[in-house]
Parts: C-alpha cells; sequence; structure tokens
C-alpha cells in the first residue's frame, strides 16, 4: 500500500470535509452547500463515505478524493496536502533518498533557527529595555499589537554579537548562524558579526507560513539602507517570495484578487484595515515565480504602485539617453512589457493603478482608507494604463511627442498574444494620439522588437518549433510498426504491471513525448472539448505529475524523458514515476499518430467519468426520493440532462475523430491509385 492509500484508510473524508462543510446525512450520503462555488438554495455538495470521494453536483461540476478536496479547499499543491493529511494520519513520510535525508536534515535545522529568530527578536520588541525607541517607532507607525503580534515584529539589539551569542548559548554555531543569514562575514579579515543591529525585524515567511527571512529597518530617519534584508540562503530567494502571502492566501482566493504592494508596511497597515488580499513584492519587479505562486491563488492581480513609480511614467517616456539617468529604482519596479508578457504565459489578468502623488498604500489607508476600494476599483488592464499614463497630459499639437509615445506603447502592444485584444489596444492608441490606425502601423521603432514570445494556449506552437531545445528522446525498443491501437509492453527489469489504465499511459507518453500535449489540446479544442486538465486525472500524484508537465510545455522547456522524471523527483512521486516508466512509449516512427491516439484516450475516460457521475447521480435521486423536495429533484433532473448533452457531445467528438483517422489510413490508399 502506498503512502496517499495509507493516509486515505486512516482518514474519513466525511471527518474532513465537515470541518468546513455542514453536512447532513442524506441517504448513503452527506449533503451541504458547495465550499466552492456560490451555493446557497440547494445542497449541490456531496460526500459518499462509501467511495471516500465528494462531488459538486453544481456549477462547479467538480468532484475528487480527500487529496482533491483539501487542495482545492486550500490551495495547496499535491505536496502540501499530502504533509498535512500524512501528520493528520500519523502517517510518516519517509525520504528515499539518502542525499535527500542530508539536505531535509539541513534545512530543518535552518528553519529551526529562523523560528527561533523570529521568536527572539520579537520577544525582545515586546520587553526589552533597549527596545524602548523601536516600541515608540511601531507606535507612530500606528501598528497595532495584534498586527506586531500577527506578523511576529521584533527588534534587534544594537551590537555587534548580541545575537551571536544568544544563538551559541542555544548550541547553534555560526557556521549555522551564517547559513541562515543572521551573522555577516568579513570576507578580508574573516571576522563575523551580526547582521541586523537595532533594527525593526520583519520576518518573511514563504507561502507555507515558515520563515525564511528576514527584512529589517532602520530606525533612523535617514539610516542606509532603509531595508536590510536577509542575504540569498538555501531559503530565502526575494524573487521566488512575496511578503505576507502565507496570511493572504485564504483572502486572496475569498477576494477573487490580489493586491500587489510594494512594501512590509503597505502589507500590514492593509491587513489592520480589514484588506487582507494584499501582498508585497519587497521592492523589486514582479517575477514570474512569484505571479507563478500567486496563480494558485486566483489568476487577477491587481497591481497598486506607489505614486512615485508614476516615476513609471517618467522611465516609460524615457527616450533611451533620458532613461539612463533616471532613478533606477522605478524602472525596476514597474516592467510593463514583462507584465504583458506574463499575461500571456499565465493567462492571467494583471491590471495597475497609481496612488495619488506623495503616498503609498500604508500611507493612504491611515488616512484617507474609504478611497482605496474605488482606487483599486479604477486600475486598468497594463497597456491601456500605460496609454493612459503616457497621454494624459502629452501635447496633441506636438508630432514628435506622439511619435515617442507611439514607439513606447506599440513594443507592448506587440507582446499580447490575442489578436482581438491586440487589435484594441491599436484602436485605442490611434485613438488617444489623434490619429489613424494605418499610420500607426507604420512607426518605425527604434529599438528592434525582441522575437516573438511564446504566449499561451494556441502559442505552444511557436515554443515548441523555436527557442526549445528537444532532448534526446530515450532509446526504444525494437518493435513492430505501431498500428495506431495503444501498446505498451512492461519492461522485463520491473516486474510486470498490470495493463496500464488510459491515464496511466496517457501520462506515460506525455512525459516521453512533452510536445505532443501542444497536439492533443489544439485537437480537443478543435473539437470543441475542454483541453486536459489536472481535474482529468484520478490519482493525486497524477495531477502533480500533470502540472508539471504543464509547466514544462508552457515554458517551452522540453527535456528529455529522463531529465523530466528525474525532476519529478519528490519522494511521493517516486513510486508513481518508477510504475509510469514501466510502460513503454511508443517508438520514434508511431509518434506521428500519437496525438489521435491519446486524444481518443482522453475522450474515452472522460466518457466513463460522466457515466459514473449520472450513476452516482441516479443513486442519490433514489435513494433519497422520499426526502427531496420538488425543487431538489428539479435541479438533479436538470443536470442529469446536462450530463446527458455532454455524454452526447464527447460521443459526436470521438465519431469525428475516429472518422479522422479512417481518412487518413485509407489516403495513401487513395495516393496510389
Ligand atoms: P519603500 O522605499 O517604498 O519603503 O520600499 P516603504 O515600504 O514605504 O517603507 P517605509 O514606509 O518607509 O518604512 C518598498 C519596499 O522595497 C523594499 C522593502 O521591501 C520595502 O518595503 N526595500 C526598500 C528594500 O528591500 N530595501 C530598501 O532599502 C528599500
Ligand atoms: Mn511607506
Amino acid at each position: 500500500m502506498n503512502v496517499t492509500e495509507e493516509i486515505k484508510n486512516r482518514l474519513d473524508i466525511v471527518d474532513i470535509v465537515s470541518e468546513t462543510v455542514s453536512l447532513r446525512k442524506s441517504g448513503r450520503s452527506y449533503a451541504g452547500f458547495c465550499p466552492f462555488h456560490l451555493n446557497t438554495r440547494t445542497p449541490a455538495f456531496y460526500v459518499f463515505p462509501e467511495t471516500q470521494t465528494w462531488r459538486c453536483f453544481g456549477a462547479c461540476a467538480e468532484g475528487g478524493d480527500l487529496f482533491s478536496f483539501v487542495m482545492k479547499k486550500e490551495g495547496w499543491e499535491f505536496h502540501e496536502a499530502l504533509q498535512y493529511l500524512a501528520r493528520r494520519a500519523g502517517v510518516t513520510l519517509e525520504s528515499q533518498q539518502p542525499a535527500d535525508k542530508v539536505r531535509q536534515a539541513a534545512e530543518q535545522r535552518l528553519t529551526e533557527l529562523l523560528a527561533a529568530a523570529a521568536d527572539y527578536y520579537h520577544m525582545l520588541l515586546l520587553y526589552a529595555p533597549e527596545a524602548e525607541e523601536a516600541r515608540r517607532y511601531v507606535q507612530e507607525r500606528q501598528l497595532t499589537q495584534e498586527t506586531l503580534e500577527t506578523f511576529r515584529i521584533g527588534f534587534a539589539l544594537d551590537g555587534w554579537d548580541r545575537c551571536r551569542t544568544h544563538f551559541n548559548e542555544q548550541g547553534y554555531s555560526d557556521d549555522d548562524l551564517l547559513a541562515a543569514g543572521l551573522l555577516t562575514q568579513n570576507e578580508e579579515k574573516g571576522t563575523r558579526y551580526d547582521r541586523f543591529r537595532n533594527r525593526l525585524m520583519i520576518p518573511i515567511r514563504n507561502v507555507d507560513g515558515r520563515v525564511v527571512g528576514f527584512g529589517a529597518r532602520t530606525l533612523e530617519k535617514e539610516g542606509i539602507p532603509k531595508y536590510l534584508n536577509s542575504p540569498q540562503t538555501a531559503l530565502f530567494n526575494k524573487s521566488h517570495l512575496l511578503y505576507g502571502l502565507d496570511l493572504a492566501r485564504r483572502h486572496i482566493r475569498e477576494a477573487r484578487q490580489v493586491v500587489i504592494v510594494e512594501g512590509y508596511m503597505d502589507v500590514m497597515q492593509g491587513w489592520q484595515q480589514g484588506y487582507r488580499n494584499m501582498v508585497a513584492q519587497m521592492g523589486t519587479a514582479l517575477t514570474e515565480p512569484q505571479l507563478q505562486l500567486l496563480k494558485r491563488f486566483t489568476k487577477r492581480f491587481v497591481l497598486a504602485l506607489d505614486a512615485d513609480a508614476a516615476g513609471a511614467k517618467a522611465t516609460l517616456r524615457g527616450v533611451q539617453v533620458a532613461r539612463e539617468t533616471l532613478d533606477h529604482k522605478l524602472e525596476v519596479r514597474f516592467d510593463a512589457r514583462g507584465l504583458v508578457r506574463h499575461e500571456a504565459r499565465l493567462q492571467a489578468d494583471i491590471r495597475v493603478v497609481t496612488l495619488p502623488p506623495g503616498n503609498d498604500p500604508d500611507k493612504l489607508l491611515r488616512t484617507q482608507p474609504e478611497t482605496w476600494p474605488q482606487l483599486l476599483a479604477a486600475a486598468q488592464p497594463v497597456v491601456a494604463y500605460v496609454i493612459q499614463v503616457l497621454t494624459r497630459d502629452m501635447d496633441k499639437g506636438d508630432a514628435k511627442a506622439k511619435t515617442t509615445v507611439a514607439r513606447q506603447v506599440i513594443p507592448l502592444i506587440k507582446e499580447i498574444s490575442d489578436p482581438v485584444e491586440r487589435d484594441h489596444y491599436w484602436q485605442q492608441l490611434a485613438r488617444a494620439l489623434g490619429t489613424d490606425e494605418r499610420s500607426l502601423r507604420q512607426v518605425r521603432l527604434l529599438d528592434p522588437p525582441r522575437p516573438q514570445r511564446p504566449p499561451v494556449g494556441a502559442p505552444l506552437a511557436e515554443s515548441v518549433s523555436g527557442r526549445a531545445t528537444i532532448g534526446q528522446p530515450p532509446p526504444e525498443p525494437e518493435m513492430p510498426a505501431w498500428s495506431g491501437e495503444m501498446q505498451w509492453v512492461s519492461q522485463p527489469r520491473v516486474r510486470p504491471s498490470p495493463q496500464p489504465t488510459r491515464q496511466s499511459n496517457f501520462l506515460r507518453q506525455c512525459l516521453a513525448y512533452p510536445q505532443v500535449v501542444r497536439a492533443i489540446n489544439q485537437r480537443l479544442h478543435r473539437l470543441e472539448q475542454p483541453v486536459v486538465s489536472a481535474a482529468d486525472f484520478t490519482l493525486p500524484e497524477d495531477r502533480a505529475i500533470w502540472m508539471r508537465i504543464m509547466q514544462i510545455v508552457i515554458e517551452g522547456r522540453f527535456v528529455s524523458d529522463a531529465d523530466l522524471c528525474d525532476s519529478l523527483d519528490e519522494d511521493y512521486l517516486q513510486s508513481r514515476v518508477q510504475g509510469l516508466r514501466a510502460i513503454t512509449p511508443v517508438p520514434a516512427a508511431s509518434r506521428d499518430k500519437l496525438p489521435d491516439t491519446l486524444v481518443l484516450s482522453v475522450l474515452q475516460w472522460r466518457q466513463d467519468q460522466l457515466k459514473a457521475l449520472s450513476l452516482e447521480l441516479t443513486q442519490l435521486v433514489q435513494g433519497g426520493e422520499s426526502q427531496l423536495d420538488a425543487e431538489t429533484l428539479k435541479f438533479y433532473q436538470a443536470r442529469a440532462n446536462e450530463l446527458r448533452v455532454q455524454k452526447l457531445q464527447i460521443d459526436r467528438a470521438i465519431a469525428s475523430m475516429s472518422a479522422m483517422q479512417q481518412r487518413r489510413e485509407e489516403r495513401p490508399a487513395g495516393l496510389r491509385r
């Protein structure tokens, strides 16, 4: 029995779901209002104790097991859900590789030290006589006691080895402290001393709430640097972190959008005022890893830029020469072109708003909190924002100024992947400049446009043919010509596994040839069927594996089969990946037919899933007929009808696929004629 099975055996899905959803027994199942969509009239959410599964028969039409419930509820990835549920089930997750164990032990020690350091600084802020000034400072900044607790704000004593001595006494070596970024080493003299001295300490936690570093504010008026941050360590990488995300994640999901601000204080003030879906990018431009992280909770991002970043305006206006003389910091913080690219790649909605001059969110929320929601509501899509900022006080009579603006905006427009959207901005820019689109399209750009990015969706096309380096496919066993029917053989080394299911085989082939994913999704799209998503897979491990494959496909990073499998080295996936690798990839000669075959396979298993769903629904109605009111019954009947329609659509898709395949097979004969 593998770990996930063990966990599922020990826990009862009804218990876990009941913690957040109020369930009522209804026949052999339990019913409640769906926690994943607005559902208040008819309970659409069901838990089935016998199969230990859940299902929403309403708008989200999703279902799954204990793992998928916890993942969806918390916005976790599989490994997070695994850790959580393992802990609850009292199952220990054994690390399989010795090297992993060593690394994990080191990280564990580092994590403990950082957590202890946060506590140490926090206690000092609350109680140390020497922290009097720091306490006055936080009061001046209007941070409440509760906020100080929630964010575990602290104080570092003034001195070269106060922290060092404290933790040496606790059994941590200087090397430990150095690795945690709490000590600094003077490279020339070889001396080591406390990195943080006489500063307000702000622990930075990762998305799981573990302390990974600190931002430390000077208490002096013009102290430099204003914030001293932890150095890059095994755990601390600023471009992969967002301040406040551990607390905000729930609220981001609830609010269906995240507000991204610049600083620590902005997040804390927002939290205090009840705006809790806020995170801080900590003074740098948003990175793709940060957006990827956020994307787990929402795809709507609102950037609230400090007014000085409307120096974004200056930055944007900057003709080459001017650009160099501008405050570099601002340029770094607002990278419009980067954002448009991220937007395409992540299929996200990124909007921008600037605060009134002289304000940052911290100040605005303290002085005019009522304006905050209005401000956010006025956020604009990135390109619209840039057009507005640049043309706001442009002299429409100044031909040169117009060209300058056009040259700034056109490269952004060209980054947009969606043709309709792109067109929209050509028009908008033409209007804003009082010119016509045709002349606009002829503007000569100063910088040569960068190579077109592979956008997402259709875009994978470019990434396959373009930048992607395709790894050597693994050596393949001699096999008879592939007939188009699914074929696989177990490798002799591995114990013979049962016939792989459709889903296993599908994943196996995608692992071997990630390029095929794009073709599959294109075909599904053409058949008006949803593209393959994690929810298509039954096993939680498979969902995790699928998401990894997609990530690689979207990034256009095609690695070899072996590399890909190695990158799936998390313990919990290892045995599954090994199992999948026992299935033989189709030989190169038959690869042409692979997309069609796999599309059919998806359609067929979706068909099976629909059948199972219909059956569940029927049983529900029959089992609870006496208790169900007329409205509920009507609701189920409507659902049942929808399922029938879906099934018909899949039938049609399958039929047209088969017809297509047949035509293709007949074609060579036709040509011979
Ligand atoms: P700001 O300079 O806008 O600071 O930097 P702030 O957040 O308004 O801070 P207060 O209100 O003056 O205390 C925005 C963010 O940029 C990062 C920090 O994360 C800061 O919150 N930053 C800024 C640094 O990392 N180092 C610095 O020296 C300055
Ligand atoms: Mn500030």
